[in-house]
């Protein structure tokens, strides 16, 4: 009934479902790369005579500026950036192209290339997580003494500076920016050479081309070389947990920005407005980076996937492994800008702020800690008596510092004799001096410690 039309049919389809040429053109430069390194070696190593090789090497050469200049062809048939530079190589060389891939496979090919693409991914990361971590050490140090609510559970918990907020960021980038390190260290072993799965009978020299492509070593097992994409999923786990930070700063500006708020104020470059309510001003950008984050995590899930139970050596499942590591890249490229373009522009509202952190009795676990520091009475009962303060205060309508010593001394008779302590936001973010602590002298450390130490 359907069979006549349905011959041809499988065959494009085939085609199509084959081809990764859409998206594996990105890796264009890293393959020429790579082609130049192990044609160097085949002549080094007499597999491929001199003069073969360096007509391929001009070839690949030429083949580079084309691509420059014009983009890369993208012709299904040729299926990916491997056969459509090979086809190239042939119309300008003729048949001596066919000598390059002696001694190599596409899957020890492929495996290089997108090596090398996700080792200059990870570079691009921590350049964007620099000038990030930059932004919130400058801002922190303009806001060391910015007092502003701390929230548990969204509730106001206890004062504390901006500065120190911005820092706790800095913190998490700067662990995000050693998972690429360590993860490029991993990473950084070339599997040029390990050809299609049981490495070669040719005389190839693997130290040579790894050395040529700057990798610290060939690695060590042909069938591991070409079946894992761990190096792919390291990024993708770095990354996500980058996304997730960025997730939750960007939250936070959406929550201060909120008119309830009030504590920050967006720059007009990286807010939007409505297009029926003209007193808007809304944080596009930092919603995206919180939707971000999300896709992000998708694609990791996506190539976990693609790479749970897969039998070595290497499956053309594998060939799914680029579109998730791109689109993450680009994902988190533009969040990563766009956050360090928000911190560096978002105004602060430091009256706001302050009124803030003076509600909900912010300063509870300063009378508390006064009770056991001054008048020595062990830290449970000084919650209980501080608990009874704070429902007297509820009943007035006043704060904890309105209270008289009188008042205190009726709720518990130890008090007696005693002044009332410092209880204003100031001294409670003053007296947080421990190690790590908001006290604003701390994090003019902490920001002088960041200034005079290398940092990764
Ligand atoms: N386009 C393929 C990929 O991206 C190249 C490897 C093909 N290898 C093979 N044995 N079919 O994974």
């Amino acid at each position: 009934m359907w069979g006549g039309r349905f011959a041809d049919g499988p065959s494009s389809i085939m085609r199509e479902i084959n081809a990764s040429i859409p998206f594996d053109k990105k890796l264009w430069r890293q393959d020429i790369r790579a082609s130049l390194a192990h044609v160097e070696m085949l002549a080094k190593q007499d597999i491929v005579a001199a003069e073969d090789a360096a007509k391929i090497i001009d070839g690949l050469n030429q083949i580079a500026q084309e691509y420059e200049a014009d983009g890369v062809p993208e012709n299904l048939d040729l299926e990916d950036i491997h056969m459509t530079i090979e086809a190239r190589l042939t119309e300008i060389v003729g048949p001596v192209a066919g000598r390059l891939h002696t001694a190599r496979s596409r899957n020890d090919q492929v495996a290089t290339s997108f090596r090398l693409w996700v080792r200059d991914a990870m570079n691009d990361v921590s350049d964007g997580l620099w000038d990030l971590r930059e932004a919130l050490i400058a801002r922190a140090k303009e806001q060391a003494d910015t007092i502003m609510p701390g929230f548990t559970h969204l509730q106001v918990a206890q004062p504390i500076t901006m500065g120190h907020h911005l820092l706790a960021y800095y913190e998490m980038f700067t662990r995000d920016s050693s998972r690429f390190w360590a993860a490029k260290e991993r990473l950084n072993q070339c599997p040029l050479g390990a050809a299609a799965l049981a490495g070669t009978g040719f005389p190839n020299d693997r130290q040579m081309t790894a050395e040529a492509l700057d990798f610290a070593a060939a690695t060590a097992n042909s069938m591991d070389s070409v079946s894992d994409r761990d190096f792919a999923l390291d990024y993708l786990m770095a990354a996500s947990q980058t996304a997730l930070h960025l997730s939750r700063l960007a939250e936070e500006i959406i929550i201060w920005a909120s008119q309830p708020f009030g504590f920050v104020k967006l720059s007009d470059e990286w807010s939007t407005g409505s297009s029926i309510m003209p007193q808007k001003r809304n944080p596009d950008a930092a919603e995206l980076v919180r939707g971000h984050a999300g896709r992000i995590v998708g694609c990791l899930n996506s190539l976990m996937m693609t790479m749970k139970g897969l039998p070595l050596a290497y499956s053309k499942d594998m060939q799914d492994d680029k579109p998730p590591v791109f689109e993450a890249h680009d994902l988190l490229g533009l969040s990563l800008a766009a956050m360090t373009g928000i911190v560096q522009s978002v105004t602060f509202v430091p009256e706001t702020m302050r009124a803030a952190a003076d509600s909900g009795f912010s300063t509870a676990t300063d009378l508390a800690d006064w009770l056991v520091r001054d008048v020595n009475i062990p830290f449970r009962e000084a919650h209980h008596i501080t608990g009874a303060a704070v429902k007297l205060c509820e009943e007035r309508g006043c704060g904890l510092a309105d209270l008289s010593p009188a008042d205190l001394t009726a709720i518990d008779g130890r008090v007696a004799g005693h002044d009332m302590p410092d209880l204003s936001v100031e001294g409670s973010v003053a007296s947080r001096t421990s190690y790590g602590g908001t006290a604003p002298e701390q994090v003019r450390e902490r920001i002088a410690e960041l200034e005079q130490t290398n940092r990764l």
